[in-house]
C-alpha cells in the first residue's frame, strides 16, 4: 500500500536494519539495487507518488523522500566501514615483521677436492714452488716422447690411453699456440698423467727451479672403489745443481706433517717410470685399519680393509730422480743439472683426510656427501 504511510516507516526501517547488518561490500551493492535501484522498492515508490490527492502526496512524499535520503547515508557510512575493513583484514595478511631474523639463503661451498687443493698448493708455495698449469688435451709427444717414452716403448700400457680422434687438418687448433708440432705427425689425447707440465715448464723456465702442476688427468680403465677414469693429480719438480733423493723425502715428509696435521708413516718403495731412475712409489700408512689390513665388526669377526686392498699401505704418489733422457729433450744439460720429480694423487689425499672409502663419491654429485665438508 504505497499510500499508507505506515508503508513507508517500515519500508525504511526494514531497509536501514539490513544496512547495518549487511557484512560485506557485494552484498551492500545487491541491496542498493534491491531499495534505489531502477526497479527498487523505494524508487517504485517516489514513482507512485503522482496518483495520490495533493495532500496525501505531500505528506507520504517527504517521508518517502526523507527514507530515501536516510538509506543512501547509511549505505554511504556502511560502504566506508566495511571498505576500511576490508583493507584492514588485508593489511593483515601481508604485514610483515621486520624484526623476524632473516631466513637463511643454503649458501654452496668449495668441493673437498678443490678444498684439498688448494691447502696441497699452499704448503707447496710457502715452500718455495712456483705453480704452472698445462693443457688437458695433450700432444703424444708431451704426454709420452719427451717423458723417455717413445711409441714403441712397452711402458706406454702403464696409462690406459684415451687417444682422440684427428680432426682434419687441424692438428695446430687442438693445442694453438704450444709448440706441439715436433719432427713427426703428432697424436692427441687426454693427458694421462701430470708429468707433460715438467716438459712444458722445463721449455720455458731455465733451473735451478722448483715447480707444482695440479690439474685433472684422465685414465682409460675400469672403475671400481679406488679408480676414476678421471682424478687429480698434482705434479712437482724441482731442479738444481746438487738435489737428490734426500731432499725430496725431506719435503715429502714435511707435506704430510701439515697438510695431515700429524705425524704421517710414509714409506718409498722402489718402482719403475720411464722418465725417472731410480724411480719409487710412496705409500701412507692406511688411516682406515691404521695399517694392519683389516677391522674387526661388532661381532668381533675380522673383515680385510678394502680401502689399502688389505696391505696395509695406500699408495699416494709415484716419483724418482729425474731421467737424463727428460732432462736432454728440454736442452738441459744432465751433467750440469739433476732433481727430481712426483706425482701425488690428489684424489688418495682427500680419501685419506676425509676417510672416504670410494673414490666415485667425489665424481657422484651427491649432495649428501658434499654437504658434509
Ligand atoms: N706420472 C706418474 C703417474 O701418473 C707419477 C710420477 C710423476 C712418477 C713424477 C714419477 C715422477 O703414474
Amino acid at each position: 500500500m504505497p499510500n499508507d504511510s505506515q508503508y513507508v516507516e517500515i519500508l525504511q526501517s526494514k531497509a536501514i536494519t539490513e544496512i547495518q547488518s549487511c557484512s560485506n561490500l557485494k552484498d551492500l551493492e545487491e541491496l542498493s539495487h534491491r531499495y534505489i535501484g531502477k526497479k527498487g522498492e523505494l524508487t517504485l515508490l517516489l514513482r507512485s507518488l503522482g496518483t495520490l490527492d495533493e495532500k496525501e502526496r505531500k505528506k507520504i512524499g517527504q517521508k518517502a523522500n526523507k527514507a530515501r535520503e536516510m538509506f543512501e547515508r547509511e549505505f554511504a557510512k556502511k560502504k566506508q566501514h566495511l571498505i576500511m575493513h576490508e583493507f584492514e583484514s588485508g593489511e593483515q595478511d601481508e604485514w610483515i615483521d621486520i624484526t623476524a631474523p632473516g631466513a637463511k639463503l643454503p649458501k654452496g661451498h668449495l668441493h673437498p677436492l678443490t678444498q684439498i687443493q688448494r691447502e696441497a698448493k699452499e704448503i707447496f708455495q710457502s715452500m718455495g714452488f712456483a705453480l704452472a698449469d698445462g693443457p688437458e688435451i695433450e700432444s703424444e709427444w708431451y704426454n709420452f716422447d719427451a717423458l723417455n717414452i717413445p711409441a714403441s716403448h712397452p711402458a706406454r700400457d702403464m696409462w690406459d690411453t684415451f687417444w682422440l680422434k684427428e680432426p682434419e687438418n687441424s692438428k695446430q687448433n687442438l693445442l694453438s699456440g704450444t709448440a706441439i708440432l715436433k719432427e713427426k705427425p703428432q697424436k692427441f689425447l687426454l693427458r694421462t698423467h701430470t708429468s707433460p707440465v715438467q716438459i712444458r715448464y722445463m721449455e720455458k723456465i731455465k733451473p735451478p727451479l722448483r715447480v707444482i702442476a695440479p690439474g685433472r688427468i684422465f685414465r682409460y680403465e675400469a672403475t671400481d672403489a679406488r679408480h676414476e677414469i678421471n682424478f687429480y693429480q698434482l705434479e712437482g719438480l724441482m731442479i738444481g745443481k746438487d738435489v737428490s733423493a734426500a731432499h725430496f723425502k725431506g719435503i715429502i715428509q714435511e707435506f704430510f706433517k701439515r697438510f695431515f696435521e700429524k705425524e704421517t708413516v710414509v714409506r718409498l718403495r722402489p718402482s719403475y717410470f720411464p722418465f725417472v731412475e731410480p724411480g719409487f712409489e710412496v705409500d701412507m700408512r692406511c688411516v682406515f685399519c691404521a695399517g694392519k689390513g683389516f677391522s674387526i665388526n661388532k661381532e668381533g669377526q675380522k673383515k680385510d680393509c678394502s680401502s689399502c686392498g688389505h696391505g696395509g699401505w695406500i699408495e699416494i704418489m709415484g716419483a724418482g730422480m729425474v731421467h737424463p733422457n727428460v732432462l736432454k729433450a728440454v736442452k738441459c744439460d744432465p751433467k750440469e743439472w739433476q732433481g727430481f720429480a712426483f706425482g701425488i694423487g690428489l684424489d688418495r689425499l682427500a680419501m685419506m683426510k676425509y676417510k672416504i672409502n670410494d673414490i666415485r663419491l667425489l665424481y657422484s654429485g651427491d649432495m649428501r656427501f658434499l654437504e658434509q665438508f
